[in-house]
Formats: C-alpha cells, sequence, structure tokens
C-alpha cells in the first residue's frame, strides 16, 4: 500500500457485484477497444455498432476523442507521455463501465503496442477485445475528414500519428476489420456478428 493510500477505504466488498448487473441487464460487460490511424472509421464505425447492439436490447457506451478529451482529459495533448495518459485514464474509466455490465466501445488512435498493452492490463484480457481499424494510412490521408493530414504534412501539426508519430498495428488483434473495398454496413456486420456472442447472456 502506498503511503497517501492509508487512509483510503474501498467500498467494493459492500457494492452490488458485477454479476447482479449483468442478470440486471441480461448481457456481459466488456470493453471494444478500437484501434487504428486518425480518419480510419473508428469513431463511424462504433456509431454505427451501437445502434445496432441498442436495437437488440444491448446496453453500450461510446467513448471517443470528443466525449473525453474536451472533458476528463482536456488538459492533455499528443506527447508520448499525454497520450500514456490519455489511454490510462479511458482504460480505468472503461472498466468502471464494463464492471456495470456496459458494452464499452473504446475509439482511440491508441498508436502504440505499449499503449494497447497498457489498457488491456487495466481492464483485464478476459474483458478485452481489440479491434484494429486497418484503413491504410494514405486512405486515411486521401479522405481527410478533419484536414489534419494536411496540416501535419505542412508542420502545422506536429507528432501527428502516421506522419511524424509513430503507428504500431496491432500483431494479432481479435478481429481486423479493413474498410477499403467493403461498405461501412458490411463492416459494422462483421464486428456485430463477433461480438453479439460475447456481450449476450445465454
Ligand atoms: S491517442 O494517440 O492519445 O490515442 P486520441 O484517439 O485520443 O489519440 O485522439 C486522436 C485524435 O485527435 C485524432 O483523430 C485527431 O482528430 C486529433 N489529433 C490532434 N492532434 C493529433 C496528433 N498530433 N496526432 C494524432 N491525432 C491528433
Amino acid at each position: 500500500m502506498r503511503p497517501q493510500d492509508r487512509h483510503i477505504h474501498p467500498i467494493a466488498d459492500r457494492l452490488l457485484q458485477r454479476a447482479d448487473k449483468e442478470a440486471l441487464l441480461g448481457q456481459r460487460g466488456c470493453v471494444v477497444w478500437m484501434t487504428g490511424l486518425s480518419g480510419s472509421g473508428k469513431s463511424t464505425i462504433a456509431i454505427g455498432l451501437e445502434r445496432r447492439l441498442h436495437e437488440q436490447g444491448i446496453f453500450t457506451q461510446v467513448l471517443d476523442g470528443d466525449n473525453v478529451r474536451t472533458g476528463i482529459n482536456n488538459n492533455l495533448g499528443f506527447s508520448e507521455a499525454d497520450r500514456t495518459e490519455n489511454i490510462r485514464r479511458i482504460a480505468e474509466v472503461a472498466k468502471l463501465f464494463a464492471g456495470s455490465g456496459v458494452v464499452t466501445i473504446c475509439c482511440f488512435v491508441s498508436p502504440t503496442l505499449a499503449i494497447r498493452e497498457q489498457a488491456k492490463a487495466i481492464i483485464g484480457a478476459e474483458d478485452f477485445i481489440e479491434v484494429f481499424v486497418d484503413t491504410p494510412l494514405e486512405e486515411c490521408e486521401r479522405r481527410d475528414v478533419k484536414g489534419l493530414y494536411a496540416k501535419a504534412r505542412a508542420g502545422e501539426v506536429k507528432a501527428f500519428t502516421g506522419i511524424s508519430a509513430p503507428f504500431e498495428a496491432p500483431e494479432r488483434p481479435d478481429v481486423r476489420l479493413e474498410t477499403t473495398g467493403q461498405a461501412l454496413e458490411a463492416t459494422i456486420d462483421d464486428l456485430y456478428e463477433h461480438l453479439l456472442p460475447r456481450v449476450r447472456k445465454a
């Protein structure tokens, strides 16, 4: 125990258990961890996936840059240390959601093996489903939905993933989604079919 923790009294043993909440919801919690380059389609796929699951009575929560980097992580930038802290906090939050039986869909670049390993270690391997949105850099740059690739090439955005900061592709993701040459709905279908048996209570 760290000295600063000696006046902290955990209440976990007095809380309702995860199994009680999962029974109430009729589903099993997990974290669907989507990794991929900026503009690869993570959030778009997550939005479609969430709607599909919701229609089937599955309770979900999406965490992505828009609701996290503008809120709980609004003091973090894109240095390696800040990205590591960004993902650490997100993983801790996702773990709380999953522990309440929620299917938690995380959409973050999470660019390195070490960062994703950290997330997996916090969340727990049994609850961590790694999904690689495998859109090639050329395609993300061609789409350039937010105009950030052009700015990164011009040097106006520093340390931009894929251009001036690394992206390490997952070696053995649980699911690999290729978004080029495939309709969005088909990509969402693939992921949905993979997840449904995992989240539905028998
Ligand atoms: S992560 O690397 O810490 O996992 P995160 O997913 O939260 O990144 O945020 C990535 C989003 O922030 C990108 O989609 C892009 O819109 C924006 N962004 C701004 N600056 C950068 C940068 N230097 N590198 C990557 N993404 C950036």
